[in-house]
């Protein structure tokens, strides 16, 4: 089923399409994960394992989307999650997805191993709501110099990105022999003393694998940006990040492309919350493809969650208008969760466990 301008109207539709436009080694690089990817399909089947309790009989006229997001209202609770190499996708690379971002009005993260720079994406996209994913290059000084760039740039926060110390084992890549491009094409890589045509694995070993809570500290002081840390599956590592200056946390097992056999992020999602209580900061993603996820993110305690596979899906069938259109299923998919629910506000959500069926 296509709208009136051609574009899917489900996200299903959408990854249909994708795998239409892509060639083999992009959709291994996409679609895939780590190991015997159980956790990417768990990731996807723990959010659909969540049953809702909706109360009826509330006025439900009137709706409000919007939250709060590190001190700012947002339109939505979700955002882009960082994707790297997104030439790879469509010609417009990442300019293209912030534009679609910006027409969205929801906040797109910038990768650090993005075929662009943080300058002329926020050039492209003057509109979008950026914030900028940083992993730490073995050359500090260019991780340094990209973040600096993102803080001149408009850019409202900084991701930094804990769960790849090193590449995940990604057998779909390596049996497809899958070369994410010539160094070239990726400003950090280039910056960082990558060379010619690299897999997946030579940019992963261009990051430094010795990071401690310390380096959050120095990060965390060094900027006047907020810092979220991201990759964070455990209720004292999600402590230790706040501890240690982070304004929050993003609960990720990185799509499942890192640890095989981490549970899913909507199983760890509240403990993690509970834990570091209402002041910080807690996003989550992970298989987050509906409306309903959304809501049951915020009841589980999230202020937002972020996608990441559906918009490289709506970049690659269709650029900008793609990316803006997948955004816009969740956003009709989440409205009507909110009048479904009985609950018209989305920050009433908000750790609201008796929304849920059968809590033990
Ligand atoms: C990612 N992810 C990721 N994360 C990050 O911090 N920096 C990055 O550059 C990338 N690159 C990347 C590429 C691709 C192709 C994928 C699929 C994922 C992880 C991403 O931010 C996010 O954690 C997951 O993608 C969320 O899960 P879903 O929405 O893709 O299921
Ligand atoms: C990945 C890295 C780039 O998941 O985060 O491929």
């Amino acid at each position: 089923m296509n709208d009136p301008g051609g574009l899917p109207t489900t996200l299903a539709g959408f990854e249909a399409a994708y795998r239409q436009a892509l060639e083999a080694g992009p959709l291994a690089y996409y679609s895939g994960a780590a190991a015997d990817e159980l956790t990417l399909g768990e990731n996807r089947a723990a959010w659909d394992r969540i049953k809702l309790s909706p109360r009826v009989m509330i006025d439900v006229s009137e709706r409000d989307p919007s939250v709060e997001i590190l001190g700012r209202r947002h339109s939505l609770p979700l955002a882009i999650a960082p994707t790297a190499y997104h030439r790879i996708a469509h010609p417009g690379g990442e300019e293209e997805t912030a534009t679609g971002a910006a027409a969205a009005d929801v906040t797109y993260t910038l990768s650090t191993l993005a075929t662009s720079r943080p300058a002329p994406v926020a050039e492209a996209a003057p509109d979008s709501d950026r914030w900028f994913q940083v992993y730490v290059f073995r050359d500090r000084a260019v991780t340094m110099d990209l973040v600096a760039e993102a803080e001149e740039n408009g850019f409202e926060a900084l991701m930094l990105t804990v769960d790849l110390p090193v590449l995940g084992k990604r057998d779909r890549e390596i049996e497809d022999e899958f070369v994410v491009g010539d160094a070239g094409t990726v400003p950090g890589i280039q910056a960082a003393g990558g060379k010619g045509l690299l897999s997946m694995q030579d940019t992963a070993d261009l990051i430094d694998p010795s990071l401690t809570w310390d380096d959050v500290a120095e990060l965390s002081s060094g900027t006047d940006l907020p810092v979220l840390v991201k990759g964070v599956l455990r209720a004292d590592d999600a402590k230790l990040a706040i501890e240690h200056g982070a304004a929050g946390v993003v609960v990720s097992n990185h799509g499942g492309r890192q640890l095989d056999t981490v549970p899913a992020t909507a199983e760890v999602l509240e403990p993690i919350a509970e834990a570091v209580g209402d002041g910080p900061t807690v996003l989550v993603d992970g298989g987050v493809r509906r409306g309903t996820d959304l809501a049951k993110a915020l009841i589980l305690g999230a202020d937002a969650a972020l996608v990441g596979r559906p918009v490289l899906w709506g970049l690659a069938t269709a650029g900008a208008a793609g990316v803006e259109a997948v955004i816009g299923i969740v956003e009709d998919e989440f409205d009507r969760a909110l009048a479904l629910l009985g609950v018209p506000r989305a920050a009433a959500l908000k750790g609201q466990t008796d929304l849920l069926f059968d809590r033990k």
